[in-house]
């Protein structure tokens, strides 16, 4: 079997976060070295996305061409993915002549098949910018959900695509500016045609995942239309076609096709230039595209559709997307640098904790959030703890007493056993679990031998039978052996770094997964080294301190970060003041007296302080932006009013069950306190 893996080509715009690895690069990385340990022919493939508008825009912004932006960012990101440990076979670039000749050799193909046809569309221009507005930069509102910050593409609440004429109240992203619609011409691609082809497709692949079968049942519901695939720019491939001179392909269509230059480049590179037709044009390859599940419609719809109208090349098999990573209760926002980035994370931390953290708590069925807090203990308490603490003890145990030679075993007693079915059993457990991109399984399973180690070295007392019974010694020592030179193995996918240090530690022979069963390691010990240094709170705290502020090597000036949702037009304030309610409508807001039992500020944040407060019948827990006005201590035992009947709602990932009252004059807070003591819970009127 041959398996093809790509991950999605990242946007040649900025730097690697968070957020990308545990979509798209982490998994995939850890998938591809374990089927190279299980000796599968696989190949992994990825690349730079070097096209698109928020590129040029960019490139604007700096007065530079397009191609000094892309240069840029295509080697810091290829540098930061090297020192993850990233092991792509190839990351190329779609920038290069190459990728342009194989993205227009496959527009031509399926043009002369009739699957692209012109039509000339309004499409909206931005007199201010002096431009055609791309989709995504247009902003409004989603026609279907209501979400007030939908882009001109895709809605990203209820997922529906969108045309950026469908949007209520455009505006141009860049400047704000009510843009205008003009007539231009653009091709597009018949998806329409391939809605049928796709639904039976994707109707045979029982295993995938839930969110990817849900976002393509949306889209066949919604009835699948026409895209244009081509943009009036002048960065991009060009449309191969003269009456098309000043167009491009649309970012979207020739950005997949990356995936198939990228296999063409890794071929040449290797003095085989045919090499890539073995995979893409073999149908026993399994093809695997790892992505975020932002991507999911163009993985799964757009690009299989534009696969089946070419003809020659293989489908995905599988499309493994997981869901977003948010950061300390909030979601991910490059521009306003609530991210952490990776080369940034490099600077001061190895790569493998940070592999681990990930891997521990992927997004896999649903968003997750990520902590500094737990990347503080998921390596102090796990990976150094557990462990680095089992491999240190055994290591030193055998240096100190063996003088650095690992003793032979004798007779194995049942407990001995336990420890060596162990290693074969998790072994093979942890390979399942990956096989169906179960990684966070996998690496949970994974950690349960380590733990048993520690159990049974601290069980097995070798510090007593050293002098009393040292066959059993010898024995106890051996098992330990045995467990690390498996973990050296098994753990490569997840640690690599940490793995090679092990490997030269227990001197391993064993090379492939199916042998760490029973892995086959050196007589002497190799150099110990401290696996995992634990990282002290201050450490992490300077990183909190981080998030949200501007990095000092970005120039450009820091735009303020006002929520539309908070943008209230004074038309509608003034309305609202005048408006009259009923005494029926008031009685439906549900007031009660309540005490605070508890306070204390959300982790990261000035502003926000988190109560758990009495309300009589009940106890809950509300979050309210009174920080700034109030310490938390100075809380406890108050008496307020609160309404109790309000929509449960999350606030920086921390869920509020009711508001409090407080008179608010500017950034001048006084909450709304009680004049004598009543019964906590009573109702308000
Ligand atoms: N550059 C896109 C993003 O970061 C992903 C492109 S994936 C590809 O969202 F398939 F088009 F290459
Ligand atoms: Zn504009």
């Amino acid at each position: 079997m041959k398996i093809l893996v790509t991950s999605a080509l990242p946007y040649a715009n900025g730097e690697i976060h968070l957020g990308h690895l545990a979509g798209a690069y982490l998994p995939a990385d850890i998938y591809v070295r374990y089927h190279r340990l299980k000796g599968n022919d696989i190949i992994y493939i990825c690349g730079s996305d070097e096209h698109g508008v928020p590129i040029t825009i960019a490139a604007d912004k700096q007065k530079v061409s397009p191609q000094v932006i892309v240069d840029k960012y295509h080697n810091s990101i290829k540098e930061s993915f090297e020192k993850f440990g990233c092991s792509f076979d190839n990351y190329s670039r779609t920038s290069l002549p190459l990728h342009h000749k194989t993205a227009q050799d496959f527009f031509t193909r399926i043009y002369d098949k009739g699957f692209i046809y012109p039509k000339t569309i309004s499409q909206f221009f931005c007199h201010a910018c002096n431009m055609f507005l791309a989709d995504r930069y247009v902003t409004g509102t989603c026609p279907h959900c209501e979400n007030d910050k939908a882009r001109g593409d895709q809605c990203e609440k209820c997922g529906r695509w969108l045309e950026p004429f469908n949007l209520i109240e455009p505006k141009c992203k860049t400047c704000g500016a009510q843009p205008e619609e003009l007539k231009t011409t653009h091709y597009f691609f018949k998806l329409s045609q391939f809605q049928d082809t796709l639904k039976k497709w994707i109707g045979e692949k029982t295993n995938w995942k839930d969110n990817v079968k849900k976002f393509c049942q949306g889209w066949f519901a919604q009835g699948l239309e026409d895209r244009a695939i081509t943009r009036d720019l002048t960065w991009g491939v060009k449309v191969p076609l003269k009456e098309a001179q000043n167009k491009v392909l649309y970012v979207w269509f020739d950005a997949p096709i990356g995936y198939i230059s990228s296999t063409k480049e890794w071929a040449e590179k290797k003095g085989k230039p045919d090499l890539w037709k073995d995979y893409w044009l073999d149908s026993k390859t399994k093809l695997v595209h790892f992505i975020g599940k932002d991507n999911i419609v163009f993985h799964a719809m757009v690009w299989p559709a534009m696969l089946f109208a070419h003809g020659d090349y293989i489908l995905p098999s599988e499309i493994p997307a997981n869901e977003f990573l948010n950061l300390e209760g909030r979601k991910l926002s490059t521009s306003e640098n609530w991210a952490v980035w990776l080369p940034e994370y490099l600077k001061e931390f190895e790569p493998d904790p940070l592999r681990y953290a990930l891997a521990v708590n992927l997004p896999e069925n649903r968003d997750i959030d990520f902590a500094w807090r737990d990347f503080l203990a998921r390596n102090n308490n796990e990976l150094a703890d557990v462990l680095g603490n089992f491999i240190n003890r055994v290591a030193t145990f055998i240096n100190k007493n063996y003088n650095g030679n690992i003793p032979e075993n004798h007779k194995f007693t049942e407990s001995d056993n336990e420890v060596l079915i162990k290693i074969e059993d998790t072994t093979k457990k942890v390979g399942e679990l990956i096989e169906p991109f179960q990684i966070k399984d996998a690496i949970r399973e994974l950690m349960t031998l380590p733990n048993l180690g520690n159990r049974y070295f601290d069980y097995q007392a070798p510090w007593q039978s050293f002098k009393t019974d040292r066959n059993k010694c010898d024995t106890t020592i051996n098992v330990c052996a045995r467990v690390i030179a498996s973990l050296s193995v098994i753990l490569e996918p997840f640690l690599p770094f940490t793995a090679d240090k092990i490997k030269k530690l227990i001197q391993i022979q064993s090379k492939a997964w199916d042998e760490a069963q029973n892995p086959k390691f050196g007589k002497t010990l190799g150099p110990v080294s401290i696996l995992f240094p634990k990282i002290e709170e201050k450490v992490i705290n300077t990183q909190i301190d981080k998030l949200g502020k501007k990095t000092t090597t970005e120039t450009e000036p820091k735009k303020e970060a006002v929520p539309t949702t908070s943008v209230v037009k004074i038309e509608d304030v003034k309305k609202e003041k005048q408006m009259e309610i009923t005494f029926d409508d008031f009685k439906k807001i549900e007031l009660k007296t309540a005490k605070i039992l508890n306070a204390e500020r959300v982790a990261a944040t000035d502003k926000l302080i988190r109560m758990d407060i009495d309300l009589g019948t009940e106890k809950r827990q509300i979050v309210a932006g009174i920080g700034m006005a109030y310490a938390p201590e100075t809380l406890i035992g108050r008496n307020i009013v609160v309404v109790a009947n309000l929509q449960k709602a999350k606030i920086r990932g921390v869920e509020s069950n009711g508001m409090l009252l407080a008179a608010v004059d500017g950034a001048d807070i006084s909450l709304v306190i009680l004049d004598k003591d009543i019964k906590t819970g009573s109702s308000v009127s």
